[in-house]
């Protein structure tokens, strides 16, 4: 009898906890309901269910709320707004060190999520690929104290806010590529003392503020590659003392003024390749102690000012590949000669319009000199012509130019062996000089007519003429002379305050007056 008793009221019982449990578990369902339809902040970011949320994001660490390390979110259907529901919702993976957002459809995402990044302290990196940011805001990325990579890359970003990115005190890389960054002002980077590396590639940027990297004294590496630079001056890159590598490639450079990289004590590698660069200071480069790569390739330059290697004297590779020069004296070289001959250093020269003179001879001794094979193959692939030097832009002005580039164009169109024709009726019939070996130089030089490119290092040392106003003034038979002598004087004529002074021409005139005598 009791034990019956005993049996109803224990079945009485599971009832009564099954039904409990059931409502519970009905009002939880209800509870979660209407959470989610306010915006629910207490939502698992890592864990939406509605397929509907414009943001879901997968996370590393399971669905466990409150643990989860690493988020990849995708945003699809645009039109969040900033101050959305869904960015509380990060608040329960405040452990989250590494977050991405890939953008799905075009305008999903057009500012930094800050209010989504406020709670997330322990944040590392963040990477923001292919959304429309158009502006970084004030304080975008909410002082993190522990972020140290940021990436917003392949967005639309035209700029960056005073204080853009401000506060970071353990930021090390900034990734900015493939942006339309019109401008870098002064204080869009600010209190950033442990950023290294800061890349700009692939913007629009065309001014940069005098100071504007002040505040990012511990860089290591600046790339501006690909961008539309025009100006630099000697405050550009103030403050960059620590600075490594500056690439500044595929710009818009023409004029590098004097002390523009003062600063710049620690740099190893500056890179100026592919911009339009006409004119450089002769001390453009002073400062640069530590400088061991330049590479000043692919542009218009005609001659250098012969001290600009003076302020560079570690430099061990350098690339004047495809410029207008039409020579490059042993007092341009001298500076560095010795740091050329180690087996990885690197001079690379070829694709200019040097002319076959005696300045190019220190060539032949370089060659035998060096131990580095790159070296060896441009200086044998360096070529030269016999004509009068080729007038640049950079000297246009000259009356006595028109001659001169009517002829030079004929040379842009000549192949390697085709011969211009000879509109001028200037023959080589005179190239000898009365006071040379008439035999040996009609053997060397009969083959070279005008026009011709001829291999440097194929022609003897002596058989290099020098010009006319060498000649005079050194007065030695100049073919016999060390090449340093001449090569001081007219060093002189090429200085690049003396062509600001007025001369800037005295260089061309003296050669076609050289060449008018040398071929009449
Ligand atoms: C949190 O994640 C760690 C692994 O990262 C795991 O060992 C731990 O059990 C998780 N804690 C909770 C409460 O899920
Ligand atoms: C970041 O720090 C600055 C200066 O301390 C402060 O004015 C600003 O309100 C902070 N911003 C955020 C989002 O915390
Ligand atoms: C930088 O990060 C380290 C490790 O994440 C942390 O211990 C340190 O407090 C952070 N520094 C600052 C200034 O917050
Ligand atoms: C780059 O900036 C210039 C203004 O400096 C502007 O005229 C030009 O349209 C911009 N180019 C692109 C591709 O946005
Ligand atoms: C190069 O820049 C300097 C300083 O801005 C200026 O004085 C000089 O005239 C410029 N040269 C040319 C050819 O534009
Ligand atoms: C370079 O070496 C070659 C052969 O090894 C020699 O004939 C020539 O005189 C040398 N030239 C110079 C400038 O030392
Ligand atoms: C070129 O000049 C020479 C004299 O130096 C003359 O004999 C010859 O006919 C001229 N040729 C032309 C094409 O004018």
């Amino acid at each position: 009898m009791e034990r019956r008793v005993a049996g109803v009221m224990y079945i009485l019982i599971t009832i009564a906890l099954v039904n409990e449990m059931s409502t519970v578990h009905a009002r939880d369902n209800n509870k979660r309901r209407t959470k989610d339809k306010t915006g629910g902040f207490q939502k698992n970011i890592c864990d939406i269910t509605d397929r509907d949320s414009k943001v879901h994001c997968y996370c590393e660490n399971a669905r466990e709320p409150r643990n989860a390390s690493k988020a990849e979110c995708w945003v699809f259907n645009g039109g969040i707004s900033p101050d959305d529901y869904i960015w509380q919702s990060f608040a329960s993976q405040p452990t989250l060190q590494t977050l991405s957002f890939n953008v799905r459809v075009d305008g999903a995402l057009g500012y930094v999520p800050t209010k989504a990044l406020q709670y997330l302290q322990r944040l590392r990196t963040i990477n923001i690929k292919y959304g429309n940011i158009v502006d970084v805001t004030t304080f975008a990325f909410a002082n993190l104290t522990n972020l140290k990579e940021v990436t917003l890359s392949q967005n639309q970003i035209e700029t960056l806010q005073q204080y853009a990115f401000a506060h970071l005190p353990n930021i090390t890389m900034i990734n900015l590529e493939e942006n339309m960054i019109v401008e870098i002002g002064r204080d869009a980077f600010f209190d950033l003392p442990k950023l290294q590396k800061l890349v700009l590639t692939k913007n629009n940027i065309s001014h940069i503020k005098d100071g504007a990297f002040q505040h990012t004294f511990n860089l290591l590496e600046l790339d501006l590659n690909r961008n539309n630079i025009q100006n630099l001056n000697r405050h550009t890159f103030d403050g960059l003392a620590n600075l490594r590598r500056l690439d500044l490639r595929r710009n818009h450079i023409f004029n590098l003024t004097e002390f523009t990289f003062a600063e710049l004590w620690n740099l190893q590698e500056l890179l100026l390749g592919k911009n339009d660069l006409k004119y450089i200071s002769e001390r453009a480069f002073d400062g640069l102690s530590q400088l061991r790569k330049l590479s000043l390739d692919d542009n218009k330059l005609a001659a250098l000012p012969s001290g600009l290697f003076e302020g560079v004297r570690g430099l061990s590779s350098l690339d004047l590949r495809s410029n207008e020069l039409h020579a490059l004296t042993f007092d341009n070289i001298k500076p560095i000669l010795d740091n050329l001959k180690p087996q990885n250093s690197n001079l690379l020269v070829e694709e200019n319009n040097f002319v076959c003179d005696c300045r190019l001879k220190w060539m032949h001794s370089l060659r035998n000199d060096t131990k580095s094979q790159s070296t060896k193959d441009s200086l044998e692939s360096v070529t030269c012509k016999n004509d009068p030097p080729i007038v640049s832009s950079a000297y246009n002005k000259m009356s006595a130019a028109d001659t001169n580039l009517d002829f030079n164009k004929e040379i842009l169109h000549a192949g390697i062996t085709i011969e211009t024709i000879d509109k001028n009726n200037i023959t080589d019939k005179k190239t000898t000089a009365e006071d040379l070996s008439k035999d040996h130089m009609n053997d060397i030089l009969a083959p070279s007519k005008k026009g011709v490119k001829r291999t440097v290092l194929k022609i003897p040392p002596e058989a290099l003429p020098c010009p006319v106003e060498v000649r005079t003034t050194t007065e030695i038979i100049p073919y016999m002379i060390d090449p340093i002598i001449p090569i001081q004087n007219e060093m002189k004529t090429f200085r690049f305050h003396d062509m600001n002074s007025g001369n800037r021409l005295s260089v061309s005139i003296v050669w076609s007056m050289c060449f008018v005598f040398l071929f009449t």
